[in-house]
Protein backbone atom coordinates (compact mmCIF):
# COMPACT_ATOMS: atom_id res chain seq x y z
CA UNK A 1 0.00 0.00 0.00
CA UNK A 2 1.96 3.18 -0.71
CA UNK A 3 2.03 6.32 1.44
CA UNK A 4 -0.89 8.13 -0.25
CA UNK A 5 -3.44 5.17 0.30
CA UNK A 6 -2.12 4.52 4.09
CA UNK A 7 -2.41 8.25 4.64
CA UNK A 8 -6.07 7.97 3.72
CA UNK A 9 -7.00 5.10 4.87
CA UNK A 10 -9.25 6.06 7.39
CA UNK A 11 -12.06 8.93 6.43
CA UNK A 12 -14.15 11.04 9.04
CA UNK A 13 -17.41 12.57 7.88
CA UNK A 14 -18.09 15.63 10.42
CA UNK A 15 -21.26 17.93 10.73
CA UNK A 16 -21.85 21.66 11.32
CA UNK A 17 -25.33 22.84 12.60
CA UNK A 18 -26.51 23.16 9.45
CA UNK A 19 -27.96 20.36 8.10
CA UNK A 20 -26.99 17.20 10.97
CA UNK A 21 -29.61 15.50 9.85
CA UNK A 22 -28.15 15.14 6.02
CA UNK A 23 -24.83 14.30 7.12
CA UNK A 24 -26.20 11.30 9.54
CA UNK A 25 -28.46 10.37 6.31
CA UNK A 26 -25.34 10.37 4.34
CA UNK A 27 -23.36 8.54 7.14
CA UNK A 28 -25.69 5.77 7.37
CA UNK A 29 -25.33 5.23 3.63
CA UNK A 30 -21.86 5.04 4.18
CA UNK A 31 -22.25 2.50 6.92
CA UNK A 32 -20.18 4.79 9.44
CA UNK A 33 -20.57 6.91 12.67
CA UNK A 34 -20.40 10.07 12.20
CA UNK A 35 -17.08 12.25 13.42
CA UNK A 36 -17.18 13.01 16.61
CA UNK A 37 -16.99 16.97 17.60
CA UNK A 38 -18.64 19.75 19.43
CA UNK A 39 -19.76 23.12 17.69
CA UNK A 40 -21.15 25.61 19.82
CA UNK A 41 -20.63 28.91 21.33
CA UNK A 42 -19.20 30.93 23.72
CA UNK A 43 -21.62 33.17 25.59
CA UNK A 44 -20.78 36.23 23.31
CA UNK A 45 -21.54 34.51 20.32
CA UNK A 46 -18.43 33.38 18.78
CA UNK A 47 -18.15 29.81 17.67
CA UNK A 48 -16.54 27.13 19.91
CA UNK A 49 -15.00 23.86 17.76
CA UNK A 50 -13.96 20.68 19.60
CA UNK A 51 -12.51 17.98 17.24
CA UNK A 52 -13.11 15.27 19.89
CA UNK A 53 -11.48 12.27 17.84
CA UNK A 54 -7.61 12.22 16.26
CA UNK A 55 -7.81 13.10 12.40
CA UNK A 56 -4.05 12.90 12.29
CA UNK A 57 -3.52 12.11 8.09
CA UNK A 58 -7.03 11.65 8.18
CA UNK A 59 -8.81 11.94 4.78
CA UNK A 60 -11.59 14.55 6.42
CA UNK A 61 -15.58 15.35 5.24
CA UNK A 62 -16.98 18.17 6.56
CA UNK A 63 -20.63 18.22 6.09
CA UNK A 64 -21.81 21.98 5.84
CA UNK A 65 -24.63 23.35 3.29
CA UNK A 66 -24.45 27.64 3.72
CA UNK A 67 -27.65 28.33 4.29
CA UNK A 68 -29.80 30.30 6.41
CA UNK A 69 -28.73 31.58 9.10
CA UNK A 70 -25.61 31.84 6.23
CA UNK A 71 -23.13 33.80 8.07
CA UNK A 72 -23.39 31.50 11.49
CA UNK A 73 -23.09 28.59 8.73
CA UNK A 74 -20.26 30.16 6.89
CA UNK A 75 -18.36 30.89 9.93
CA UNK A 76 -18.67 27.59 12.13
CA UNK A 77 -17.43 25.50 8.37
CA UNK A 78 -14.36 28.12 8.72
CA UNK A 79 -13.97 27.28 12.23
CA UNK A 80 -14.15 23.35 11.52
CA UNK A 81 -12.07 23.34 9.10
CA UNK A 82 -9.40 25.51 11.05
CA UNK A 83 -9.42 23.10 13.77
CA UNK A 84 -9.20 19.70 11.41
CA UNK A 85 -6.10 21.67 9.96
CA UNK A 86 -4.62 22.75 13.17
CA UNK A 87 -5.07 18.82 14.38
CA UNK A 88 -2.94 17.94 10.94
CA UNK A 89 -5.99 16.67 9.22
CA UNK A 90 -4.47 14.43 5.91
CA UNK A 91 -6.84 16.04 3.73
CA UNK A 92 -9.81 17.92 4.27
CA UNK A 93 -12.75 17.78 2.08
CA UNK A 94 -15.98 20.78 2.34
CA UNK A 95 -18.97 19.09 1.14
CA UNK A 96 -21.43 21.98 0.60
CA UNK A 97 -24.70 20.99 -0.96
CA UNK A 98 -26.01 24.33 -1.22
CA UNK A 99 -23.33 26.82 -1.58
CA UNK A 100 -24.95 30.23 -0.49
CA UNK A 101 -23.12 34.03 -1.59
CA UNK A 102 -23.48 32.02 -5.00
CA UNK A 103 -25.79 34.33 -6.57
CA UNK A 104 -23.47 37.71 -5.98
CA UNK A 105 -20.90 35.62 -8.63
CA UNK A 106 -20.10 38.95 -10.88
CA UNK A 107 -19.79 42.87 -11.00
CA UNK A 108 -23.06 43.66 -12.37
CA UNK A 109 -23.15 46.75 -12.06
CA UNK A 110 -20.15 49.07 -9.80
CA UNK A 111 -18.95 48.94 -6.68
CA UNK A 112 -20.60 45.72 -5.92
CA UNK A 113 -18.82 42.73 -4.44
CA UNK A 114 -18.59 39.26 -5.68
CA UNK A 115 -18.81 36.89 -2.46
CA UNK A 116 -18.96 33.68 -4.37
CA UNK A 117 -15.82 33.88 -5.17
CA UNK A 118 -14.93 35.50 -1.36
CA UNK A 119 -16.03 32.61 -0.11
CA UNK A 120 -14.13 30.56 -1.97
CA UNK A 121 -11.38 32.18 -0.96
CA UNK A 122 -12.13 32.22 3.09
CA UNK A 123 -12.56 28.46 2.34
CA UNK A 124 -9.01 27.72 1.02
CA UNK A 125 -6.95 29.94 3.57
CA UNK A 126 -8.86 28.05 5.96
CA UNK A 127 -7.73 24.65 5.03
CA UNK A 128 -10.20 23.42 2.86
CA UNK A 129 -8.27 21.06 0.08
CA UNK A 130 -11.31 20.28 -2.20
CA UNK A 131 -15.04 20.89 -2.61
CA UNK A 132 -17.73 18.60 -2.87
CA UNK A 133 -21.06 20.68 -3.94
CA UNK A 134 -24.40 20.62 -5.48
CA UNK A 135 -26.03 22.73 -8.22
CA UNK A 136 -24.29 25.60 -8.13
CA UNK A 137 -26.20 28.63 -9.24
CA UNK A 138 -23.68 29.13 -11.65
CA UNK A 139 -21.27 26.35 -12.86
CA UNK A 140 -18.38 29.04 -13.51
CA UNK A 141 -18.45 29.59 -9.70
CA UNK A 142 -16.15 26.60 -9.74
CA UNK A 143 -13.52 28.44 -11.47
CA UNK A 144 -13.14 30.71 -8.16
CA UNK A 145 -11.36 27.94 -6.32
CA UNK A 146 -8.11 27.25 -6.98
CA UNK A 147 -8.65 23.71 -5.19
CA UNK A 148 -10.70 20.60 -6.89
CA UNK A 149 -14.65 21.08 -6.80
CA UNK A 150 -17.01 18.37 -7.70
CA UNK A 151 -19.83 19.85 -9.11
CA UNK A 152 -22.89 17.73 -8.63
CA UNK A 153 -26.58 17.85 -9.69
CA UNK A 154 -29.86 16.50 -7.92
CA UNK A 155 -31.40 16.23 -11.72
CA UNK A 156 -30.90 12.38 -11.98
CA UNK A 157 -32.86 12.10 -8.92
CA UNK A 158 -35.53 14.71 -9.64
CA UNK A 159 -35.43 12.35 -13.12
CA UNK A 160 -35.92 9.25 -11.43
CA UNK A 161 -39.10 10.41 -9.61
CA UNK A 162 -40.66 11.66 -12.86
CA UNK A 163 -40.10 8.58 -14.91
CA UNK A 164 -41.72 6.91 -11.60
CA UNK A 165 -44.90 8.98 -12.29
CA UNK A 166 -44.91 8.30 -15.98
CA UNK A 167 -46.43 11.23 -17.06
CA UNK A 168 -47.08 11.71 -20.78
CA UNK A 169 -47.10 15.38 -22.96
CA UNK A 170 -44.74 17.10 -20.39
CA UNK A 171 -43.04 20.19 -21.46
CA UNK A 172 -39.96 21.75 -19.08
CA UNK A 173 -40.26 25.18 -18.55
CA UNK A 174 -36.99 27.43 -17.34
CA UNK A 175 -38.74 30.16 -15.23
CA UNK A 176 -36.23 32.56 -16.01
CA UNK A 177 -33.62 32.89 -19.36
CA UNK A 178 -30.56 32.29 -17.03
CA UNK A 179 -32.06 28.71 -16.40
CA UNK A 180 -32.55 27.78 -20.21
CA UNK A 181 -29.34 25.13 -19.75
CA UNK A 182 -30.31 23.82 -17.32
CA UNK A 183 -34.08 23.25 -18.26
CA UNK A 184 -32.70 22.31 -21.80
CA UNK A 185 -30.88 19.38 -20.87
CA UNK A 186 -33.64 17.71 -17.95
CA UNK A 187 -35.61 17.97 -21.33
CA UNK A 188 -33.79 16.54 -23.34
CA UNK A 189 -33.34 13.43 -20.11
CA UNK A 190 -36.97 13.23 -20.31
CA UNK A 191 -37.64 13.21 -24.08
CA UNK A 192 -39.54 16.27 -23.52
CA UNK A 193 -40.03 19.50 -25.15
CA UNK A 194 -38.03 23.08 -23.56
CA UNK A 195 -39.65 26.78 -23.30
CA UNK A 196 -38.87 29.57 -21.21
CA UNK A 197 -40.63 31.99 -19.07
CA UNK A 198 -39.17 35.58 -19.92
CA UNK A 199 -39.67 38.94 -18.36
CA UNK A 200 -40.51 41.83 -20.83
CA UNK A 201 -40.36 45.40 -20.00
CA UNK A 202 -43.19 47.15 -21.09
CA UNK A 203 -42.38 50.71 -20.00
CA UNK A 204 -39.87 53.09 -18.08
CA UNK A 205 -42.31 52.47 -15.10
CA UNK A 206 -40.68 49.61 -14.54
CA UNK A 207 -44.00 47.34 -15.55
CA UNK A 208 -43.17 44.03 -16.58
CA UNK A 209 -44.85 40.88 -18.09
CA UNK A 210 -43.87 37.11 -18.60
CA UNK A 211 -43.42 36.08 -21.93
CA UNK A 212 -43.79 32.03 -22.70
CA UNK A 213 -41.53 31.42 -25.36
CA UNK A 214 -41.72 27.73 -26.80
CA UNK A 215 -45.07 25.78 -27.20
CA UNK A 216 -47.07 24.67 -24.41
CA UNK A 217 -49.72 22.14 -25.98
CA UNK A 218 -49.63 19.64 -23.25
CA UNK A 219 -51.14 19.13 -20.16
CA UNK A 220 -48.48 18.62 -17.42
CA UNK A 221 -45.59 21.23 -17.36
CA UNK A 222 -42.32 20.88 -15.23
CA UNK A 223 -40.84 24.23 -14.20
CA UNK A 224 -36.90 23.62 -13.02
CA UNK A 225 -34.66 26.07 -10.95
CA UNK A 226 -32.12 25.53 -8.64
CA UNK A 227 -33.37 27.00 -6.25
CA UNK A 228 -36.46 28.80 -4.67
CA UNK A 229 -35.94 31.89 -2.46
CA UNK A 230 -38.53 34.05 -1.89
CA UNK A 231 -40.91 31.96 -4.53
CA UNK A 232 -41.18 35.24 -6.58
CA UNK A 233 -39.81 33.41 -10.17
CA UNK A 234 -41.46 30.13 -9.98
CA UNK A 235 -44.90 31.49 -8.83
CA UNK A 236 -44.64 34.14 -11.81
CA UNK A 237 -44.11 31.53 -13.99
CA UNK A 238 -46.84 29.28 -12.86
CA UNK A 239 -49.25 32.24 -12.95
CA UNK A 240 -48.06 32.79 -17.14
CA UNK A 241 -48.18 29.42 -17.85
CA UNK A 242 -51.67 28.83 -16.57
CA UNK A 243 -53.18 31.84 -18.46
CA UNK A 244 -52.15 29.74 -21.63
CA UNK A 245 -54.31 26.70 -20.55
CA UNK A 246 -55.95 26.40 -17.53
CA UNK A 247 -55.99 22.88 -17.64
CA UNK A 248 -52.24 22.73 -17.27
CA UNK A 249 -50.96 21.11 -14.41
CA UNK A 250 -47.81 22.75 -12.88
CA UNK A 251 -44.54 21.07 -11.29
CA UNK A 252 -41.91 23.23 -9.52
CA UNK A 253 -39.06 21.64 -8.70
CA UNK A 254 -36.17 22.89 -7.46
CA UNK A 255 -32.60 21.52 -5.76
CA UNK A 256 -32.59 23.91 -2.71
CA UNK A 257 -35.47 25.22 -0.76
CA UNK A 258 -34.16 28.23 0.75
CA UNK A 259 -38.32 29.09 1.53
CA UNK A 260 -37.41 33.18 2.75
CA UNK A 261 -39.29 35.18 3.71
CA UNK A 262 -43.01 34.22 2.83
CA UNK A 263 -42.07 31.69 0.17
CA UNK A 264 -44.56 28.72 2.24
CA UNK A 265 -47.49 31.49 1.56
CA UNK A 266 -46.59 32.16 -2.24
CA UNK A 267 -46.26 28.54 -2.85
CA UNK A 268 -49.44 27.50 -0.76
CA UNK A 269 -51.76 30.44 -2.96
CA UNK A 270 -49.70 29.32 -6.62
CA UNK A 271 -51.43 27.40 -9.08
CA UNK A 272 -48.89 24.70 -8.60
CA UNK A 273 -50.01 21.27 -7.84
CA UNK A 274 -46.63 19.71 -6.52
CA UNK A 275 -43.66 21.38 -4.96
CA UNK A 276 -40.76 19.05 -5.65
CA UNK A 277 -37.03 19.75 -3.63
CA UNK A 278 -34.28 18.37 -2.09
CA UNK A 279 -32.96 17.95 1.57
CA UNK A 280 -29.77 20.08 0.91
CA UNK A 281 -31.18 22.54 3.02
CA UNK A 282 -33.34 22.01 6.16
CA UNK A 283 -36.36 22.99 4.52
CA UNK A 284 -37.93 25.49 7.02
CA UNK A 285 -42.18 25.06 7.93
CA UNK A 286 -41.97 22.08 5.54
CA UNK A 287 -45.37 21.00 7.28
CA UNK A 288 -47.23 23.85 6.36
CA UNK A 289 -47.00 23.55 2.37
CA UNK A 290 -49.28 20.17 1.46
CA UNK A 291 -48.23 19.81 -1.64
CA UNK A 292 -44.66 19.47 -0.84
CA UNK A 293 -42.16 16.51 -1.92
CA UNK A 294 -38.48 16.69 -0.02
CA UNK A 295 -36.34 14.24 -2.10
CA UNK A 296 -32.97 12.94 -0.58
CA UNK A 297 -30.03 14.10 -1.83
CA UNK A 298 -27.92 11.65 0.84
CA UNK A 299 -26.96 8.49 -1.39
CA UNK A 300 -25.93 10.72 -4.57
CA UNK A 301 -23.66 12.61 -1.85
CA UNK A 302 -22.26 9.12 -0.32
CA UNK A 303 -21.76 7.61 -3.29
CA UNK A 304 -19.49 11.30 -4.59
CA UNK A 305 -17.66 11.21 -0.85
CA UNK A 306 -16.67 7.09 -1.28
CA UNK A 307 -15.56 8.02 -4.88
CA UNK A 308 -13.65 10.81 -4.05
CA UNK A 309 -12.09 9.09 -0.90
CA UNK A 310 -10.96 5.96 -3.42
CA UNK A 311 -9.73 8.29 -6.40
CA UNK A 312 -12.88 7.04 -8.34
CA UNK A 313 -14.55 8.59 -10.71
CA UNK A 314 -17.79 11.27 -9.95
CA UNK A 315 -18.83 11.38 -13.40
CA UNK A 316 -21.46 8.20 -13.26
CA UNK A 317 -23.12 10.09 -10.99
CA UNK A 318 -24.55 12.51 -13.51
CA UNK A 319 -25.97 9.51 -15.58
CA UNK A 320 -25.72 12.22 -18.66
CA UNK A 321 -28.12 14.81 -16.65
CA UNK A 322 -25.17 16.98 -16.83
CA UNK A 323 -26.93 20.57 -15.80
C1 LIG B 1 -32.16 33.13 -10.09
O1 LIG B 1 -31.35 33.36 -10.97
C2 LIG B 1 -32.27 31.78 -9.46
O2 LIG B 1 -31.99 30.75 -10.37
C3 LIG B 1 -33.64 31.56 -8.88
O3 LIG B 1 -34.60 31.68 -9.92
C4 LIG B 1 -33.94 32.58 -7.82
O4 LIG B 1 -32.90 32.64 -6.88
C5 LIG B 1 -35.24 32.25 -7.12
O5 LIG B 1 -35.49 33.25 -6.20
P1 LIG B 1 -36.96 33.58 -5.72
O6 LIG B 1 -37.59 32.29 -5.29
O7 LIG B 1 -36.76 34.55 -4.59
O8 LIG B 1 -37.70 34.20 -6.87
Amino acid sequence: MSDAKKLFEEMIIFSGNANPELAAKIAKEMKIPLGRCQVGRFPDGEIKVKIEQNVRGRDVFVVQSTCPPVNENLMELLVIIDALNRASAGRITVVIPYYGYARQDRKDQPRVPITAKLVADMLTVAGADRMLTMDLHSGQVQGFFNVPVDHLTAAPIFLDYFREKKMEGVVVVSPDVGGVKRARNFAQEMGANVAVVAKRRLDDDSTEVDDVIGEIKTKNVIIIDDQISGGGTVVRAARALKEIDKKIKVYAVATHAVFAGQAIERLSEAPIEEVIITDTIPTPRADELDKLTILSVAGELADAIGRIHNNQSVATLFRGALF
